[in-house]
């Protein structure tokens, strides 16, 4: 990433920095202080593959992304957020009536927020309460069976990125067809290019500068 890119970036962070404040004030939780994975619990080489740091999703982003979803019956379909952090992109899924949402999170102090968060949680437009937090390795998450909207914020390194992917296309393969993957990065989707332009077996129903919508082909 540029110098430049790298400076629009921080000015953005320090303008969305309060509308997430806001938001959090609004809905009775705490997902906008950024904090290291070093600081929550995160141990060794598992914090550089976790790119470093947990930064909140933007709102306006994830409600675009979530906007952007093609399924006629959210009721019919679990919703998971790979990377949950502290619950941000689970709350508000929350206003859609998702018959679950999970969130997977390896940093313990990040889950524990997110285990609070989600208690705590107050908005008039809720519609899905079964909000299901885990704590452990997306590379280890077996998601259930059914219908899958799982829900990325350019949360990891490309090999563990590639892993997820892969487990989906084998899944996908084994005639669970109902999938739709939510990628997001508040810079731009195309950092990622390499591993998404390789997941021939899916095709864009939505696209962004900072988020993309795929599914099965
Ligand atoms: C961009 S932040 C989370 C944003 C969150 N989705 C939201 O809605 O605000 C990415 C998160 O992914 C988590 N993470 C990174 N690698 C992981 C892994 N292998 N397993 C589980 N969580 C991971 C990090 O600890 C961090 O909290």
């Amino acid at each position: 990433m540029g110098r430049l890119t790298w400076w629009m970036f921080r000015a953005r962070l320090a303008m969305e920095d309060p509308k997430s404040r806001a938001w959090d004030a609004r809905h009775g939780v705490e997902t906008a202080a950024e904090t290291a994975l070093g600081d929550a619990g995160v141990a060794g080489d598992a914090v550089a593959r976790g790119n470093g740091v947990y930064r909140v999703t933007w709102g306006g982003l994830i409600g675009k992304a979530l906007g952007a979803l093609d399924i006629a019956d959210p009721g019919l379909w679990t919703f998971v957020d790979y990377g949950s952090g502290k619950g941000k992109a689970m709350l508000m899924a929350a206003d859609y009536p998702f018959a679950r949402i999970v969130g997977v999170e390896f940093a313990p102090q990040l889950h524990a927020v997110a285990v609070r968060n989600c208690a705590a949680y107050r908005s008039p437009d809720q519609a899905c309460r079964a909000l299901e937090p885990v704590l452990g390795d997306v590379l280890d998450y077996e998601p259930p069976a059914g219908p899958l909207v799982v829900f990325m914020c350019n949360p990891f390194d490309e090999a563990t990125l590639s892993a997820v992917f892969d487990r989906w296309r084998v899944r996908v393969a084994g005639g669970q067809t109902d999938l739709r993957v939510l990628y997001l990065n508040m810079r731009e989707v195309a950092e990622s290019r390499g591993v998404l332009d390789a997941q021939t077996w899916l095709k864009p129903v939505a696209r962004a500068r900072q988020f993309v919508v795929l599914a099965p082909v």
